[in-house]
């Protein structure tokens, strides 16, 4: 016991002062540079936290793959523009129940055209659950 209480009181109370500061110290710094990262993104960019947006990524799959029936003048018997942001967003939950159908199903978009690449299925899943970043 009398080995145990030297251990856990040291005597000179001076280096248990001078942990603490240090402890202090180090803990003041990383805290304020925890904050300043945290303030920063959101103000320069609100989509910069998005991982997939209409202009980077959504837009270029609709281009490649179905303007040429969803022309903003629709054409081929499509009914639908998938021409700007706002028409891709209304359509979003439509689009994405027909290009996860399985190819020749009804209804299978690209229509007559074979089934997107997964990665850009689940980008346009992605981007929907985001709600749409632009
Ligand atoms: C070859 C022409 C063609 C292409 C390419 C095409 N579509 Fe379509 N799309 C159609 C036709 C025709 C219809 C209407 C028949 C139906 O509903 O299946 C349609 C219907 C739709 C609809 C239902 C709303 C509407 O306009 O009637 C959605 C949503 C849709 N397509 C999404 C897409 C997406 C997303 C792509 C690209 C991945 C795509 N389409 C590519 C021809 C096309």
């Amino acid at each position: 016991m009398m080995l145990l209480k030297t251990i856990c009181l040291p005597k000179n109370p001076s280096i248990v002062l001078l942990f603490s500061f240090l402890l202090l110290a180090s803990c003041g710094g990383d805290s304020s540079d925890d904050l300043v990262e945290k303030t920063e993104d959101p103000t320069e960019n609100p989509n910069e936290t998005a991982a997939y947006t209409y202009t980077s990524h959504v837009k270029s799959i609709m281009t490649n793959n179905c303007v040429s029936c969803h022309s903003s003048t629709p054409i081929n018997g499509a009914s639908s523009s998938l021409v700007t942001y706002e028409d891709v967003k209304n359509y979003g939950t439509s689009i994405i129940n027909r290009i996860t159908r399985n190819e020749g199903e009804a209804g299978f978009m690209p229509k007559g055209g074979t089934k997107l690449p997964q990665n850009l299925i689940d980008q346009i899943i992605q981007w929907k659950e985001d709600e749409y970043p632009q």
